[in-house]
């Protein structure tokens, strides 16, 4: 079997230290000499920064649910095309910010579209492209948006239309990550947020390098083993 490469990702509701820990964790992960794509959803791309740009302005208009969910799938279609599928054919580690399981908290639970919506655009788009890990970083969303208000007051810039919607929005997608972990354990890990960022960095480099050893393992055994491809 051709190995490809590996795509992590980072999750989690506006504010709780993804694109923080991210770089940490990129930076980890280049430091033990692997070849790592960083990338961040919705964008990644030209046209997903566009796309990103149009979600951010229709904050005060009329966005449709399905609408919202398609445009970020339409990014996602890009990014997948352009940045995630060559990076894993060369056989790279991919780390995105943000990645479908977002749609499926965003626009799956928050927006109420539904699980099975957002999985029938994710069978057509990522398909089996999928993220091999997953980390979710949990955190009350009343403090994850202080934080990220805070971000936004010292960058002097407009709120987020993502971070104006509000508390029980945010908490219905709290909800909905920590329904995907418990329904896929094994792919999908909750870090606890509300800890120093150096904390959560290390539980973070914990999970991922204990998940690199094990496919390390695997390969190995394979190649020691019947010797059958
Ligand atoms: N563990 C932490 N403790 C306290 N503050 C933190 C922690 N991690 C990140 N922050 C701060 O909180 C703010 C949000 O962090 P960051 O931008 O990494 O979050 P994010 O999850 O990427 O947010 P968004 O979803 O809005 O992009 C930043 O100002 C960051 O410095
Ligand atoms: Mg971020």
């Amino acid at each position: 079997m051709r190995r490809r490469g590996l795509l992590i990702t980072l999750e989690g509701i506006d504010g709780t230290g993804k694109s923080t820990q991210q770089r940490l964790l990129v930076r980890h992960l280049r430091n033990r000499g692997l070849t790592v794509v960083s990338t961040r959803e919705p964008g990644g791309t030209r046209v997903g920064e566009q796309v990103r740009s149009i979600l951010l302005a229709s904050r005060t208009g009329h966005l449709a649910p399905l609408a919202e969910l398609a445009l970020i799938y339409a990014a996602r279609a890009q990014h997948l095309e352009e940045v995630v599928r060559p990076a894993l054919a060369r056989k790279e580690i991919v780390v995105s910010d943000r990645f479908n399981h977002a749609s499926l908290a965003y626009q799956g639970y928050g927006r109420k579209l539904g699980v099975q919506t957002v999985r029938a655009f994710d069978r057509l788009v990522c398909g089996r492209t999928q993220a091999d890990l997953t980390v979710v970083l949990d955190l009350d969303p009343r403090v994850a948006l202080a934080r990220a208000q805070g971000r936004e007051i010292r960058r002097n810039s407009a709120r987020g239309r993502f971070e104006a919607a509000g508390l029980e929005f945010h908490q219905r997608v709290r909800a909905g990550y920590l329904a995907i972990a418990r329904q896929d354990p094994r792919r999908v890990k909750v870090v606890k947020a509300d800890r120093a960022v150096a904390e959560v960095q290390t539980e973070i480099q914990e999970i991922v390098d204990a998940f690199l050893a094990r496919r390390q393992r695997a390969r190995g055994s394979r190649v020691s083993g019947s010797g059958i491809r």
